[in-house]
């Protein structure tokens, strides 16, 4: 099929490399001149773990395609995707103004049967929305369809969720539209669920939100488990066994980050209040998101008294690990608190750094995980990226001037650090501390 993806972003661009790795003929569309060139150079902008090598591929086979302008895309395709971003305004709520425009622009150049699918993370009754724009523009309704097909794709496993999907969800209002997602979807071999478009939108905006209550419960169970000398980790492996519960987005963290978050809360909380439904539950766990940055700032002030002048290393600076991405990051909250404690900030990422150098001020970034420990008052672990589980500690030990860690990622055994000489804080599990 010809697919067309409008934004090659981090959600349009790895739909479009699977879409045509998976046999498709996929062309994406970007306003961002220095992004489809770097992108005609088969270069991925962003890093995402198996992205270049299906590029590589995909454009080698000529099923992958680039371009600026979106008169290809709608003269081409017979199914449209939006992936343009939806950015949040000042009061949370999400900014659908790029995906007005794309609509509009669609719209203009419909000339046959195109099927417009809203993928971006969008508030209930966005589709609605689109197809009002397009019918004020081009009033035959036979030349389109609307449909959302929301992405669940984790950053740092983006390729494999979307090539192994646990569920494809078609939100559509006829069987047309039905049809040519089924077809799209056939090679992917997963469960397919067909609703109604507004319940298509809610189940990305509630799985989303869901998850992140998930991970706003653990940390409150940690603080807790700190209080009383439990293991959060047992807690939650205890937890976990029930399937009802479910082992999964159950780790303790110095909190959730990324562009889908903290983001998809705010505009799922802002748009409860404005349906006459507000879902206060959803502040609290924004608030309590908020309070675990604070808690784990906490923790190095306790520990640490004075942070004025005091060189901390900061080993992880994206918002999790396998991606450099830096959007809601909480690490640029907690370095920042750090810094406004008198802190000076020494980091490493693998992958980050040059995002993280556009937003994060005063920090010196280092080139390598021993230069950023050598020398520091205390390391802090913020991202748990696979080298940081594998450091030489005797070499840590050494070259920090006091052995001192805080770990925002629980990746070490409190009891071994403890053996090992190492003050160790770390999220949930005080038993190794003094
Ligand atoms: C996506 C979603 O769309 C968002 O709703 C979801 O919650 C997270 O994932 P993402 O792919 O991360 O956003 O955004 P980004 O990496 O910024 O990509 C969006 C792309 O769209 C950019 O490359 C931007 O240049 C492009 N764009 C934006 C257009 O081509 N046209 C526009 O009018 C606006
Ligand atoms: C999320 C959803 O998982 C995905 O389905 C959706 O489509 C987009 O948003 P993403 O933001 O890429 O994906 O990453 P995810 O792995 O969900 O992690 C989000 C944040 O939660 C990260 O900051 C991560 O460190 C944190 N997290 C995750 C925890 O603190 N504990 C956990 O147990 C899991």
């Amino acid at each position: 099929m010809n697919i067309g993806i409008i934004g090659a972003g981090y959600v349009g661009l790895v739909t479009g490399a699977c879409f045509a790795h998976m046999g498709h003929n996929v062309l994406c569309v970007d306003n961002d001149l220095k992004k489809i060139a770097m992108l005609k150079k088969t270069k991925s902008p962003i890093y995402e773990p198996g992205l270049e090598e299906i590029l590589q591929d995909t454009v080698k086979k000529k099923r992958l395609h680039f371009t600026s302008s979106i008169d290809e895309a709608v003269r081409d395709c017979e199914v449209i995707f939006i992936c343009v971003n939806t950015p949040p305004k000042e009061n949370g709520e999400a900014d659908l103004s790029y995906v007005e425009g794309v609509s509009r622009d669609i719209a203009k150049r419909l000339k046959s049967y195109r099927l417009i699918v809203e993928k971006s993370t969008v508030p209930v009754q966005t589709g609605m929305w689109i197809a009002k724009t397009i019918k004020s523009i081009q009033p035959k309704k036979s030349l389109y369809d609307v449909a959302s097909n929301p992405e669940f794709l984790r950053e740092g496993s983006a390729v494999h969720d979307i090539l192994n999907p646990d569920r494809i969800i078609l939100g559509v209002d006829n069987p047309r539209a039905e049809k040519l997602l089924r077809k799209l979807y056939e090679p992917f071999k997963a469960p397919v669920l067909v609703t109604d478009l507004k319940s298509s939108e809610l189940i990305k905006h509630a799985s989303n939100s869901f998850l992140a209550t998930k991970i706003a419960f653990i940390n409150q169970v940690a603080r807790v488990c700190d209080a009383v000398g439990a293991d959060v980790e047992m807690v939650a492996k205890g937890m976990g066994l029930d399937p009802r519960i479910g082992p999964s987005f159950l780790k303790a963290s110095i909190g959730f980050g990324g562009f889908c978050f903290p983001k998809d809360l705010a505009a799922f909380h802002r748009m409860s209040e404005k349906l006459g439904a507000p879902f206060h539950l959803l502040q609290e766990v924004i608030n309590s998101n908020e309070a675990q940055k604070k808690y784990f700032v906490q923790k190095v002030i306790n520990n640490l008294w004075n942070l004025n002048n005091k060189n901390i290393g900061v080993l992880g600076l994206a918002f999790k690990a396998n991606t450099d991405d830096m959007r809601y990051s909480p690490t640029i909250d907690i370095i920042e608190m750090l810094q406004a404690e008198g802190a000076k900030i020494q980091a490493y990422d693998p992958e980050a750094m040059e995002r993280a150098k556009l937003v994060l001020k005063n920090v010196t970034y280092k080139k390598g995980t021993y230069e950023t420990i050598e020398g520091a008052d205390a390391l802090a672990i913020l991202t748990e990226w696979d080298e940081f589980k594998q450091l030489d500690l005797k070499k840590v030990k050494k070259l920090l001037k006091s052995p001192v860690i805080f770990d925002g990622r629980n990746l070490y055994d409190p009891k071994e650090m403890k053996k090992l000489g190492f003050k160790y804080y770390c999220i949930g599990r005080t038993q190794g501390e003094d």
